[in-house]
């Protein structure tokens, strides 16, 4: 039997009443808490510079889990166990006060000396929390262990992103830090290795002999809301291709691991993220696409929004297509694509398969051929399933063939179980399993593939903005599907 005994842990959370922290955070513990996954002895320490008392903190945290609960007395034990201190992140002195109360609520709650720290802050606080965290000895040293969180963004290109690691590498181990990318604790994409490497059938044809393309959408119908002050030095490109969108890619396109343990699968997504196709200038210009909305038919364009400037040259969409350098992949294009102020939020994976070589039943007879490839979708969200369009004959008079949709659709009832992302990788953090996080090779090969696309985009004026709002994006990432003979399945079939 393996061991469920819910690990006891301190948590300490650097930016604990921030919005992650009160609208994902928060809940996503309750509920562990309300299913027994999180050990009673647990306490969490919030953190910024706020000046709060325990009880105000409480009452926040009772307000922010008002959604889960069904039981008052059971949120306000809960909140019992939380505690605020007010810090400044540079002030060495706060780290030693810190350490002080960590050690105290260590044998309060019998946490067996455990840390998880919880850095949701603004990026440039990442390294300095991690160093002075050491430096200043907040570190668990009897014996527990010790795990740094950290949440997104990891830089904003290779050689900062490879700046900050080195920062945090300096306090942790690459095997204590967990980096948050909330699309892997999504349904879905832990669903992919089940459907590749649990049935021979579909891992006997996933390579470039039967798969034509793979299309991954990641769209919103949102706009900016109020992260300019964010969104407008980000864009799309950064903000879902380089992480999300390329984290979702290495799934689909890994070999399989040796095992299912998080170092295992840890090798085999930075192998095939490294066999990326790194384009040079040419490259990028033919095979990635950026656009930015324009006004839609009651609101505004992306340049209009509240905070963006009027001359924003940013992407609120980007398209892209990879190419491997591998044999399994080679000739198959991958079509990635995420953007805001698109008609549908919707996230997908559409995998194409070759058509047969020759279509025997229009073959000798004056009809069109009508087969169709098969395509295989994995639905993101809103909902949660798994679709075949396959090939059958038309039941009608006369022969012929029609593409029949095999489908699979999570019930609502269902789906409104499936544990939160949030909830699924706090626990991962709690049991030490890292298959779900980014390790740093993969987010380094993220931003090699990723950077000669920004520097372009940098460097030269998009001709915004290009799509309106309520579209499915510009015209040439149509475009670019077009070049290959190919389309995007979605939203056209
Ligand atoms: C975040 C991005 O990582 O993901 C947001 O910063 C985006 O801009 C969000 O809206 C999308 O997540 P989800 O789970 O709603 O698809």
């Amino acid at each position: 039997m393996p061991n469920t005994t819910p690990t006891r842990a301190l948590y300490m959370l650097f930016g604990g009443t921030g919005d992650l922290a009160l609208r994902k955070l928060y809940p996503a513990i309750f509920n562990l808490y309300k299913k027994g996954s999180l050990s009673t002895h647990f306490a969490l320490v919030g953190l910024s510079r706020k000046e709060l008392t325990d009880e105000e903190f409480r009452a926040k945290i009772i307000d922010s889990i008002a959604a889960e609960t069904e039981n008052q007395a059971q949120a306000e034990e809960f909140a019992s166990h939380f505690y605020w201190k007010s810090h400044d992140v540079t002030n060495l002195d706060h780290y030693q006060e810190l350490g002080k109360i960590a050690d105290e609520l260590d044998k309060k709650y019998e946490t067996n000396g455990n840390r998880i720290f919880y850095v949701s802050m603004a990026p440039r606080f990442f390294g300095i929390v991690a160093k002075n965290l050491k430096d200043q000895n907040v570190l668990s040293e009897n014996g527990g262990f010790n795990r740094l969180v950290i949440e997104k963004p990891f830089g904003r290109d290779f050689a900062s992103a490879k700046e900050l690691n080195d920062d945090l590498t300096s306090a942790f181990n690459e095997n204590q830090i967990y980096r948050i990318d909330h699309y892997l604790g999504k349904e879905t994409t832990q669903a992919i290795p089940v459907l590749r490497f649990g049935n021979p059938m579909i891992d006997a044809i996933w390579n470039q002999n039967y798969i034509k393309d793979v299309q991954i959408t990641l769209a919103e119908s949102l706009g900016v809301e109020d992260r300019a002050g964010y969104y407008d030095t980000a864009g799309a490109l950064r903000d879902m291709i380089q992480n999300h969108t390329l984290q979702i890619v290495s799934y689909l396109a890994m070999e399989q691991p040796n095992s299912f343990i998080d170092t295992d699968i840890r090798r085999e997504k930075v192998k095939v993220l490294e066999s990326m196709k790194i384009y040079d200038e040419q490259g990028v210009k033919d095979n990635f696409v950026r656009g930015q909305y324009g006004a839609g038919d009651n609101t505004p364009e992306y340049r209009q929004e509240n905070g963006v400037p009027e001359d924003s040259n940013n992407n609120t969409y980007a398209a892209g297509k990879i190419i491997f350098d591998n044999p399994r992949w080679g000739k198959t294009p991958f079509y990635i694509r995420s953007g805001k102020k698109l008609a549908d939020k919707t996230g997908r994976i559409d995998i194409e398969f070759k058509k047969p070589l020759v279509d025997i039943f229009a073959k000798g007879t004056n009809q069109p051929a009508e087969l169709q490839s098969n395509v295989l979708t994995l639905l993101i969200d809103p909902k949660i399933g798994i679709s075949l369009d396959i090939n059958t004959k038309n039941s009608d008079q006369g022969f012929h063939t029609e593409t029949v949709d095999l489908n699979y659709l999570q019930s609502d009832d269902r789906a409104a179980e499936v544990p939160l992302p949030y909830e699924r990788l706090f626990h991962d953090i709690l049991k030490g399993d890292g298959t779900y996080f980014a390790s740093w090779p993969e987010v380094a090969a993220a931003w090699k593939f990723i950077d000669p696309v920004q520097k372009l985009w940098d460097n030269t004026k998009g001709d915004f903005p290009n799509y309106k709002s309520g579209s499915m994006g510009p015209q040439a990432a149509d475009d670019l599907l077009a070049r290959d003979g190919n389309a995007w399945y979605f939203p056209n079939k």
